[in-house]
């Protein structure tokens, strides 16, 4: 199924009316990834697709930094399960279409669960699956990028939370609202990041929460 979905680009003429769904093929999501490969490369590196689809471009993502964990960090397992979370967690999409979203998030899961269970087997935690499925579930969202706004009964602002790693296996998560993010992109009065002692631009959380390690995020989420 997921094969299928991945090598179809045309879901049904009605949803390309409706949505533009026209999903992007393999090789040209590689293509295009090369043009920032350093970046696609570096496993904290933040990626946000406001048009996510089925997540052609966040698996393709996910699967090159999981390689760099992999190359890196498979003789231990706790330093691999830290920086694989670290590459979900720096991911981030939207869809207006629900079971986009929910196919996202299952290939994303499902790029993760493969690599993971593959190195490590009966060692494998499912704490650490859990922690994967409950930041896929914060970081892939049903929204409207074009209103910001979540899409449901009850819309809301959409909130996006950033997650730090802190001394090793410590999370911080902030939580923001993508307008407030999207700010600075509108206003571009001051830089994000400067070397020269400049004024920049720092959003406002909308929600701090207390450092927390990485494998008990799910249960600091207080909801
Ligand atoms: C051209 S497809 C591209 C999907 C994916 N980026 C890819 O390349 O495979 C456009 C996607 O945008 C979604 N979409 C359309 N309008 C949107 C909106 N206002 N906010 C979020 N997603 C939207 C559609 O549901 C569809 O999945």
């Amino acid at each position: 199924m997921d094969a299928e979905v991945a090598e179809n680009q045309l879901v049904s003429r009605q949803r390309v009316a409706d949505h533009g769904e026209v999903l992007t093929a393999a090789r040209e999501v590689n293509a295009m990834l090369d043009l920032v490969k350093p970046e696609t490369e570096r496993i904290d590196s933040r990626f946000l697709e406001p048009a996510c689809g089925t997540g052609n471009f966040l698996t393709a993502i996910l699967e090159r930094k999981l390689g760099v964990a992999e190359e890196r960090y498979c003789r231990s397992q706790l330093d691999y399960e830290r920086y694989a979370v670290l590459a979900v967690s720096s991911i981030f999409g939207i869809d207006i279409l629900e079971d986009n979203v929910r196919q996202c998030r299952h290939r994303l899961y499902g790029v993760f669960e493969w690599n993971y269970t593959r190195l490590f087997r009966n060692r494998a935690k499912n704490r650490c699956r859990e922690t994967v499925r409950f930041i896929l579930d914060r970081n892939i969202i049903w929204g409207d990028a074009l209103s910001l706004k979540t899409v449901g009964p009850t819309p809301q602002p959409i909130v996006f939370s950033e997650w730090s790693p802190v001394n090793g296996s410590m999370l911080k998560r902030r939580d923001f609202t993508f307008h407030g993010l999207l700010e600075h992109a509108a206003t571009e009065e001051l830089p994000l990041f400067s070397d020269l002692g400049e004024d920049v631009f720092i959003p406002t959380p909308v929600r701090e929460y207390p450092l927390t390690h990485f494998l008990q995020v799910a249960d600091a989420d207080g909801r």
